[in-house]
């Protein structure tokens, strides 16, 4: 089965296009019938003269509630949709709305002419307020048809002056609308195509609601892939290995895995992990989101300058030694990595670093930052390791929320939310819950690959015993195996 969504992933923090926002490229020309791929939710501005036809588009495309029309409003605040001494507190009410259609993750289609790039950009803020992406429609029809059309309807008392203001500003700043920050910009040029073009609705990239599992969630494995080939087996899945024996995916019959990312780094074979990873991926038997190291070593792969710290080093000199076609396909595969994902109707969330209620779902830088790297303070502490705020704590969604990125000696639940990361590569476990049964599963490393800048009290699981003892609140926990190594081989040469 494959992974479904229907919005290519974008790359992250790449070019104008916010990342993951379910976009596709500023687009224009003169095919006709076409396709404008609308990502949900998200913010739609119509863009266009008087007389343009956005109206008439809206009515064609979208629900009549999804629609907020600045003619409306006026006529709301003063009863009558041309009175324009009404227009500032018009908009006033048309934010108001927009902004509680986003707040309820809704799509919206602002029906206004939206010519002025200061206009467009305050609508854009008010979606990045609400981790919603924006989409700009431009409806480019020619000067004499809005002419025509004005000329048709009298009783709007919109002069010809006026029109010709309109495309004048349309005109003048419409290369300015691909540096406003809408994830996509989609311009119809003449009636035909305005009047021919659809809309395709599309979930973002970390809407898997309609996947119900059951799915076993795999804590951080940075480069730790005997280990990882070990959990998987012990979870049931059937691994398979390519003509020279490197594991090449793992599949079990009913169950499928959500890895909580930080695949790589520090430990002693990334390639090993990627390979696995990336058939399970691809075959449909795994999904992974984005972890700040996968993030990184995505970067330094597009030639970035990224410092070769934190295990990066390991990830560069491992890679270097494979194909070209692999680090390829590495580079794509980590480039598509997703910030985090929405599962089983919304009941389980899983992301890097863990993520708070209200921006599960949602598409907007601090969505992928908080997803990366959680809740930092700013301050350091006597480690030199970001203090992060506890958000877990405060955490009060019906969602459950699994993640990984700091590693802890024990998973303990903390209201609805889990961290799986056990630290396998400072010589800890790997960890895999198993959702919705919450059950911990759990090998221990060979060895210690890597040493904790902070401490790491790795081999701590040694008494599994009062490792149940410790975990109260989550009373289908298996402990780990109690006797190691429990594993296949660590050594790097046999495992991919
Ligand atoms: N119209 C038309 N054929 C189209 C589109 C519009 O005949 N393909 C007509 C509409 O029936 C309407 C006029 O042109 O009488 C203006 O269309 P409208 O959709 O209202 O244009 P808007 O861009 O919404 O104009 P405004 O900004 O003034 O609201
Ligand atoms: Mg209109």
């Amino acid at each position: 089965m494959p992974a479904t969504s229907s919005v290519p992933c974008q790359p992250l923090m790449t070019g104008a296009t916010p990342p993951e926002s379910g976009g596709t490229p500023v687009t224009g020309g003169a095919a006709a019938a076409r396709e404008l791929v609308v990502p949900e939710p998200s913010l739609v501005l119509l863009v266009g003269a008087s007389g343009s036809g956005k109206s008439t588009f809206a009515r064609a495309r979208f629900k009549p509630t999804e629609v907020v029309s600045s003619d409306f409003c006026r006529a709301l605040v003063a009863d009558d949709e041309d009175d324009q001494m009404a227009t500032a507190d018009a908009f006033e009410v048309l934010r108001v709305i927009v902004g509680k259609r986003l707040a309820a993750g809704r799509l919206t289609v602002v029906d206004a002419t939206n010519v002025r790039s200061d206009a467009r950009r305050g609508l854009v803020a008010l979606a990045r307020e609400h981790d919603v992406p924006s989409v700009a429609i431009v409806l480019d029809a020619p000067a004499e048809v809005c002419l025509a059309r004005n000329a048709a309807r009298p009783e709007r008392g919109i002069s010809e002056r006026v029109v010709r203001e309109q495309l004048d500003q349309l005109h003048g700043e419409r290369s300015a609308l691909s540096g406003e920050g809408f994830a996509a910009v989609h311009t119809l040029v003449g009636v035909a195509e305005i009047d021919a073009a659809t809309v395709q609705r599309a979930s973002l990239p970390s809407d898997l609601r309609s996947q119900p599992g059951p799915f076993d969630v795999i804590g951080d494995v940075h480069g730790c892939a005997a280990e990882l080939a070990a959990l998987l087996g012990r979870l049931g899945y059937r691994l398979a290995r390519d003509g020279a024996g490197r594991l090449i995916g793992a599949r079990h019959p009913d169950r499928r895995v959500v890895f909580v990312g930080d695949l790589v780094d520090r430990g002693p074979d990334v390639p090993g992990v990627l390979g696995l990873v990336m058939g399970m991926v691809e075959a449909g038997d795994a999904w992974c989101v984005r972890g700040n190291h996968d993030n990184r070593l995505a970067r330094a792969l597009r030639g970035r300058d990224v410092r070769r710290s934190h295990g990066l080093a390991e990830s560069l000199d491992q890679l270097a030694a494979e194909p070209a076609e692999f680090r390829a396909r590495v580079e794509r595969f980590l480039d598509g990595l997703v910030s985090h994902y929405v599962l089983d109707g919304g009941r389980l969330v899983v992301a890097h670093a863990g993520l708070i209620e209200r921006y599960q779902g949602r598409a907007s830088r601090r969505v992928q930052a908080f997803c990366m790297f959680g809740h930092t303070t700013g301050e350091t502490d006597e480690y030199g390791l970001p203090v992060r705020y506890p958000w877990a704590r405060d955490y009060r969604g019906p969602a459950m929320v699994l993640y990984g990125h700091t590693p802890v000696p024990t998973p303990e639940w903390v209201n609805n939310t889990l961290c799986l990361d056990t630290g396998c590569v400072f010589g800890g476990w790997l960890t895999a819950l198993r959702y919705p049964e919450r059950e911990l599963v759990a090998v221990p490393a060979a060895r210690v690959y890597y040493q904790s800048a902070k401490p790491f009290p790795a081999n701590r699981l040694a008494e599994p015993v009062a490792v149940a003892a410790r975990e109260p609140t989550a009373p289908s926990a298996a402990p780990p195996e109690p006797s190691r190594p429990a594993v296949e081989s660590t050594n790097q040469e046999d495992k991919r």
